[in-house]
């Protein structure tokens, strides 16, 4: 194990998808222990870049090192947990109860053939972490939206994986469940050392909780402590627009939680600043 190695180095990394260059030229350090929060527009890339992180996307020129590994190696695959943007719709068809689900998150190469070996303490904790035990028997597809997403992140807090990607993992939890979540993953970086990398449209929760904050458009405009992440107005002379709306507040609780990729949806005001 090469301690000294940063968890991740993404070195200057170039992804396209369909032919076309959606990340260009961007690079991240993480260490070890640290919560860093990527923020920015609808379509700016975010789900791309974790994907590229995580190996599902190739890279077309650049590289991600994992613990000095490439992504999706034997050396790291156990190591490294996903929260996709859209793990909370599940099929329909899919009949599991929360317990099950979670208890997926903790299969891998060594209990998948002895399932005896599989942590049944850390599956009941998971489920407690994220204030599902009452409903841990139930049909996954019986539960509300916001239960559904707990129960996807407590399959992720489940598996032995000390990194964690979520994406958008506070979409459709009102604001205590998010506070929760959000103080039980910092909790994680502190207490066990694991290393968190969130995407969140949610500015506000991103600055309370990450060490650091990334801006993400295209590449990283802005990588820093919350203390210095730029203003709404300061973003958008940083990408080199006006700011559409004036400067003045909009209330974005709803946009917060579209995906469209409208001409509209690529204004800075997408991003959400205040409750
Ligand atoms: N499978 C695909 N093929 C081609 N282009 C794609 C594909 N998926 C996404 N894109 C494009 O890549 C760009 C970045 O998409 P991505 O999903 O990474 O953005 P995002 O920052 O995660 O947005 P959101 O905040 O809406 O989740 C968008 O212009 C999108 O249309
Ligand atoms: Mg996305």
């Amino acid at each position: 194990m090469a301690d000294d190695l940063p968890l991740l180095v993404v070195d200057n990394i170039t992804v396209h998808r369909g032919g076309v260059p959606i990340i260009e030229n961007a690079s991240l350090t993480m260490e070890a222990g640290e919560f860093v929060g990527i923020v920015g527009p609808n379509g700016g890339g975010k789900s791309t870049f974790v994907q590229a992180i995580l190996g599902v996307l190739k890279c077309h020129a650049g590289s991600v090192r994992l613990k000095g590994h490439a992504p999706m190696s034997d050396e790291v695959i156990g190591s490294v947990a996903w929260v996709s943007q859209a793990a909370a719709n599940l099929p329909k068809s899919v009949r599991l109860t929360v317990r099950e689900l979670v208890s997926l998150g903790t299969m891998n190469k060594r209990t998948w053939f002895n399932p005896r070996l599989s942590h049944g303490d850390a599956i009941d904790e998971a489920i407690e972490m994220v204030g599902l035990l009452d409903v841990a028997n139930r049909d996954v597809n019986q539960l509300s939206g916001g239960q559904r997403q707990r129960a996807v992140i407590a399959r992720a807090l489940a598996s032995q994986a000390d990194f964690l990607v979520l994406d958008e993992p506070l979409v459709g939890l009102d604001r205590a469940s998010r506070n929760t979540l959000l103080k039980l993953l910092d909790g994680f970086c502190h207490e066990q050392n694991k290393t968190i990398l969130m995407v969140s449209h949610d500015i506000t929760a991103m600055r309370q909780t990450a060490h650091r904050l990334i801006y993400l458009e295209d590449t990283v405009r802005f990588d820093g402590p919350p203390p210095l992440f730029p203003s709404l107005e300061e973003l958008a002379s940083l990408r080199g627009i006006e700011d559409v709306h004036g400067g003045h507040h909009h209330d974005h609780s709803e946009a917060e939680c579209t995906h469209d990729h409208s001409p509209s949806a690529t204004t800075v005001g997408q991003l959400k600043e205040d409750e």
